[in-house]
């Protein structure tokens, strides 16, 4: 049987400060989901990495002083160490000053050019320079670009228009391509109106700190057209064809605010070199602090390393993936984050672990009862437990990972109703092999549970599955071991007190 094959990647982040929040929500949901596949068995590749050419990083290399590459190297471990604080599993980690991704941008440049979808212009326009790009006036009237002045160069252009309806075409053909569904409509919208070339360098006199342009030394590339090859480069476009045919096309996750470069820079680039389009391009809504976007320009950021102090890394996680809806925006308070792990976590599952375990060693010698045959009550439980995986499968290969951990809580709240209205601890009085198979049922719900749970909070989840004695089980109903000790769960989920801080 071929195995299916998942290729995930992050936005490349700008080296110009931090990380917060925001990009380790992306990256987090990248690592979820590629945690998730490889353990359906796909043949899986997790790419992240840095943005490191530009004006921005430019102008964040100059304030402290340091040449940019330089700055860059000072600053990377910033966010390869908090992927690893966050226990992100990715495969790669591309620097686009990299040797292996500097020569495929300027073959790519060659190949493009020799394609005639390269030329040089003099151009006068609207040029923003917080966004370092030129743009149209009706662009410049939507109010949404700082630092705008009017600009006359000479530059090389990408015949962008030139694939514009070949790329509508491609977009309504595929419906599940631009994700979710009003992020695709946003993007047909936008390319309603003629689309323009892409500006696609620099002159080195105005911005030195960039990939040379191959066929002209006075230019260096402009920076969304280098940082967008990472994709492929990364996996060997133009270097090792074997392993960029096993994993392109790509799911690419990214914000909101990079939809159009992805969606419309990044397709007609492919188009050109002939290159399958990505898989999915799928944008997620904002994290938002009371009204305004999370950014390190507005300076209202959320460190994640103050959070997983406190909290730890696994309530993190989880937080991140349960709180945002797909699709839309999020607002990050401290009293958001306490009480939904307070509610899911400590209540719904580390309540339920700590109960079942007590009661089979209390009633039960510390051995976990047999399953026996089940009562019609222990049968709604397994006929959810049943239902679980292929429906938690079929929605994290759809992007839905909230919707997921909620599939997962509701079979434990489910269970915590369940051990309720039969009450094991009054049951082993009267019928203890009843009570025990009670206590199986809870106890291989959250078994199951736990491996669903796997890819979000792959710390605490071990160590629930070892004490379970099941640390490499699956998805099928049953695989809790009868007749094996039980030994106590240590205190996983605390609960938070609401005069703590967060
Ligand atoms: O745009 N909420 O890099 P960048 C949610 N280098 N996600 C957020 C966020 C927030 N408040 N803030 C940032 C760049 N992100 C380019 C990308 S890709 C070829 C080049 C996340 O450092 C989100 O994924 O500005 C967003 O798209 C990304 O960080 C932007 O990171
Ligand atoms: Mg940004």
């Amino acid at each position: 049987m071929k195995r299916n094959k998942f290729y995930v990647t992050t936005p490349i982040y700008y080296v110009n400060d931090a990380p917060h929040i925001g990009h380790a929500y992306t990256t987090i949901l990248a690592d979820v989901l590629a945690r998730f596949h490889r353990a359906l068995g796909d043949d899986t590749f997790f790419l992240t990495g840095l943005d490191e050419h530009g004006q921005k990083v430019q102008q964040a290399a100059e304030k402290r002083g340091l040449a940019p590459k330089q700055h860059c190297d000072d600053l990377a471990p910033r966010f390869s160490d908090l992927w690893k604080t966050l226990g992100i599993s990715n495969d790669d980690f591309i620097r686009t000053t990299e040797a292996r991704h500097v020569s495929v941008v300027q073959a790519i440049l060659q190949k493009v050019h020799a394609n005639g979808d390269i030329y040089q212009k003099e151009y006068e326009g609207l040029y923003s320079v917080a966004e370092e790009r030129f743009i149209t006036e009706k662009e410049a009237e939507s109010g949404q670009f700082r630092e705008v002045k009017t600009l006359k160069e000479k530059n090389y252009f990408f015949k962008m228009s030139k694939h514009q309806d070949r790329l509508i075409k491609y977009i309504e053909d595929n419906p599940g391509f631009i994700r979710p569904e009003h992020r695709k409509n946003e993007m047909l919208g936008f390319l309603r109106q003629p689309l323009g070339d892409l500006c696609i360098s620099r002159p080195k006199a105005r911005l030195s700190w960039g990939i040379e342009i191959p066929f002209d030394r006075d230019y260096v590339t402009y920076v969304w057209f280098d940082a967008l090859i990472n994709y492929i480069s990364a996996i060997g476009y133009m270097a090792d064809e074997d392993k960029f045919k096993r994993f392109w096309p790509a799911v690419h996750l990214i914000g909101k605010d990079i939809l159009t470069t992805h969606s419309i820079y990044w397709t007609t680039m492919l188009f050109s070199l002939d290159l399958p389009l990505p898989e999915a391009i799928f944008a997620h809504g904002w994290w938002l602090m009371g009204e305004s976007k999370m950014s390190k320009s507005l300076g209202n950021v959320v460190r994640p390393l103050d959070l997983i102090e406190q909290h730890g890394v696994d309530a993190v996680r989880y937080y991140l993936m349960s709180e945002m809806n797909l699709g839309s925006d999020a607002n990050f308070t401290p009293e958001n984050f306490i009480k939904r792990y307070n509610s899911d976590l400590a209540n719904d599952f580390g309540n339920l672990l700590n109960r079942v375990s007590g009661l089979i060693a209390k009633n039960h010698g510390g051995i976990i009862p047999e399953a026996g045959t089940p009562s019609s009550a222990d049968e709604e439980v397994v006929v959810t437990g049943r239902a679980l995986g292929p429906k938690v499968e079929a929605l994290i290969r759809d992007y839905k990972v909230d919707e997921a951990l909620n599939e997962i809580m509701n079979l434990i709240r489910q269970v915590n109703k369940y051990m309720e209205a039969q009450a094991p601890w009054k049951l082993a009085k009267t019928d203890l092999p009843a009570a025990g198979r009670v206590l199986y049922t809870a106890t291989e719900a959250l078994r199951l549970s736990a491996v669903l749970l796997k890819a979000v909070m792959p710390t605490k989840v071990a160590t629930v599955l070892e004490i379970l004695g099941v640390a490499d089980s699956g998805l099928s109903w049953g695989e809790l071991k009868s007749g094996v000790l039980l030994p106590a769960f240590p205190p996983l989920f605390p609960r938070i007190e609401v005069e703590k801080k967060v």
